[in-house]
């Protein structure tokens, strides 16, 4: 049996902040069951938009022809069971910094014929969402939910586990107990069931 490899996404960019509070809580459980962790802040990160040149899907296969930081995350992402994003809700969805990286996630498209297949397919996706206002609908956070769920079903992935709640002041969250118990409970979950090793 092997660990669960676990990727962690944060895409908000206050790196002491609310999503990121949680975001941490998940890894705590998480590595209380041996799951091994790496964590990407991207705003720390040299990450571009993506130029939309379809060459990832032209020469399908190839990956991104953009050579920055992404490249760094790639490899990760491939390789992992479980993809965790965390971000907080800028302008009623994901902050500008989640967006480009998920437009980059295009470049994992394998095309075959008429159809097509995408790195993230059968991946377990984790998503770690916090906002000022009180309310999911008024925040914008159901936004931001439709959007993963789209994008994931779209691929392929399973949402296995959604953590969301309100806080304003960056590390406020911390002082909600049940909702950090929940993503630390949520990273025991996930990183629980080992993986059978290949051979
Ligand atoms: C530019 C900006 C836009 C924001 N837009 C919203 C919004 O549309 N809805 C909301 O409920 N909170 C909004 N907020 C508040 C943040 O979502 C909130 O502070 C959240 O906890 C930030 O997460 P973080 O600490 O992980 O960065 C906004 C904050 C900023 C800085």
């Amino acid at each position: 049996m092997v660990n669960k490899r676990i990727v962690v996404i944060l895409g908000s960019p206050r790196k002491n902040g609310n999503s990121t509070a949680l975001a941490q809580s998940f890894i705590e459980g998480a590595e209380k069951k041996g799951a091994e962790i790496e964590t990407f802040f991207l705003q720390g990160m040299n990450i571009k938009p993506c130029s939309g040149c379809d060459k990832c899907i032209t020469n399908s296969g190839s990956g991104c022809v953009i050579k920055d930081d992404m490249q760094k995350i790639y490899p990760s992402l491939i390789s992992a069971d479980v993809i965790v994003i965390a971000s907080g809700i800028y302008w009623f969805t994901f902050t500008a910094q989640t967006k480009i990286f998920i437009d980059r996630c295009y470049a994992l498209t394998k095309v075959e014929g008429w159809s097509y297949t995408h790195a993230f397919k059968g991946k377990k996706i984790v998503i770690i969402l916090t906002y000022g206002d009180t309310d999911p609908y008024t925040s914008g956070a159901v936004n931001a939910l439709h959007t993963y769920e789209n994008c994931f079903n779209y691929v392929g992935a399973k949402i296995v586990g959604k953590v969301y709640g309100s806080a304003l002041g960056a590390g406020k969250i911390k002082e909600n107990k049940q909702l950090m118990k929940k993503a630390y409970n949520l990273g025991k979950e996930v990183s629980s069931t080992p993986k059978k090793q290949k051979g």
